[in-house]
């Protein structure tokens, strides 16, 4: 017998060391001591084979336009949505679809093979959504790319901005999406939030929303999310993101609420180095940090993935497109220190965003063959050194290999 793709000798997440097979796109097996030929075989001798990192959070259409047409000085989430009103003004579909696969590209080198990204739908010429639909044909069959309707500008307060979700959903964009703490009054935000139910319910899409994004313990649209999930039976197909107004809110309110969003069914996106530097910006000292209880919300049962959010943008002027930054933010931000804790992180950059996704996931028979071959022998060490990604592979095409880090230091120190 012979396979497309052997992986031999790797390490997987939970200790096991084993060799996977990979024919026609599939894993054909995981075990031990494969003897089989294989077109293509990549020794993975003791280092840590993961399935892919996902990014459950992302915004392709802004990513990588940083000082277009300026930076954001006050560094705040509403001077972000200004300055991208004016380079929306500006930039062409053609450099929306040039930045966006030069994005994919380097996250692909980093591991990651499926990104969620909202995409501007209140944009009047409408380059963003073209763009983006044209980005998700021309990567398919490399990375996954779901697309959510976002009205950045509000779903009532941008003119046309219920109309234009709608307009993007008939163009083939994937996901209801909403910002609700973005509209004029806390009522019109309810009801953004009723009426993207409502449409996720009528079409049998998924809703995530921008939820709470701000450090107003007052903000509670994640309440009205989780009640009209519940109403219209979405459980399992809504997603809160940011919900960084919960780090501030009164702890009494958050015991009833915490409990909502798990029987709702509700997933949670906090973006930790994005709600690290936008949020507690009003504060003197102490400053907030302004991420969402995400210990307490896994402990609730809570699916909760860490997104990227920005790369490069009004927003913010870094990221990588490497979800191990994202986790190892997260992971301080949220005291997540215990053996446990860190390999949950680990888990919110690969499993739990694949649930929210609704995406196979997984390294066993019958499964896609799409991995990671990293070069360290365990999620904590990957969380800690945030090494190579040896080989990528998707669907059983090798679609981007690194040499290791090497660095030679002179001795010292004695024998
Ligand atoms: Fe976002």
């Amino acid at each position: 017998m012979s396979f497309d793709l052997i992986v031999r000798g790797g390490v997987l997440a939970d200790g096991r060391q084993a060799d996977i097979a990979i024919a026609k796109g599939r894993i054909s097996a995981v075990e031990p001591g494969i003897t089989a030929e294989a077109g293509t075989v990549i020794d993975a001798a003791g280092k840590l084979v993961s399935p892919p990192f996902i990014d459950a959070h992302f915004h392709m259409d802004s990513a990588l336009s940083y000082g277009r047409p300026r930076v954001n000085a006050s560094g705040t989430l509403l001077e972000g949505i200004a300055l991208w009103g004016e380079l929306k003004r500006i930039q062409t579909r053609e450099d929306i679809i040039a930045r966006a696969l030069k994005y994919c590209r380097e996250a692909m080198g980093r591991g990651v093979l499926a990104i969620r990204s909202h995409v501007d739908v209140t944009d009047p010429a409408f380059h963003t959504v073209e763009a983006l639909l044209e980005v998700r044909d021309r990567i398919k069959g490399m990375m996954d790319l779901q697309l959510v309707a976002f009205p950045q500008d509000g779903w009532f307060r941008a003119p046309g901005g219920s109309a234009q979700v709608i307009r993007a959903l008939d163009a083939g964009v994937d996901v209801v999406g909403g910002i609700p703490h973005f509209e004029r009054t806390m009522a019109d935000g309810a009801e953004a939030v009723r009426a993207a139910c409502r449409l996720a319910a009528e079409r049998g899409l998924m809703v995530d929303l921008h939820c709470d994004e701000s450090d107003d313990p007052l903000s509670r649209h994640i309440e009205t999310l989780a009640a009209e999930t519940l109403a219209h039976g979405l459980q399992g197909r809504v997603a809160g993101s940011h919900l960084t107004s919960m780090h501030s809110m009164d702890n009494y309110y958050v015991s009833k609420l915490i409990p909502l969003i798990a029987e709702a069914g509700v997933a949670a996106i906090p973006n930790p180095l994005i709600n690290i530097t936008l949020q507690g910006r009003s504060d003197t000292y102490p400053k907030r940090r302004g991420m969402t209880r995400v210990p307490e919300l896994l402990a609730a049962g809570v699916t909760v993935a860490f997104g990227q959010d920005c790369v490069k943008d009004p927003w913010y002027p870094l990221g990588s497109g490497d979800m191990l930054d994202v986790a190892h933010m997260g992971l301080h931000v949220g005291l997540m220190t215990s053996p446990t804790a860190m390999r949950s992180c680990f888990d919110m950059v690969t499993a739990a965003p694949a649930r929210i996704l609704g995406l196979e996931f997984g390294l066993h028979p019958g499964a896609r063959g799409s991995l990671v071959v990293l070069d360290c022998a365990d999620p904590i060490e990957a969380l800690r050194l945030r090494p190579a990604r040896l080989a990528v592979i998707s669907d059983g095409t090798v679609v981007a290999q690194s040499e290791p880090m090497q660095t030679t230091v002179r001795p010292f120190g004695g024998p």
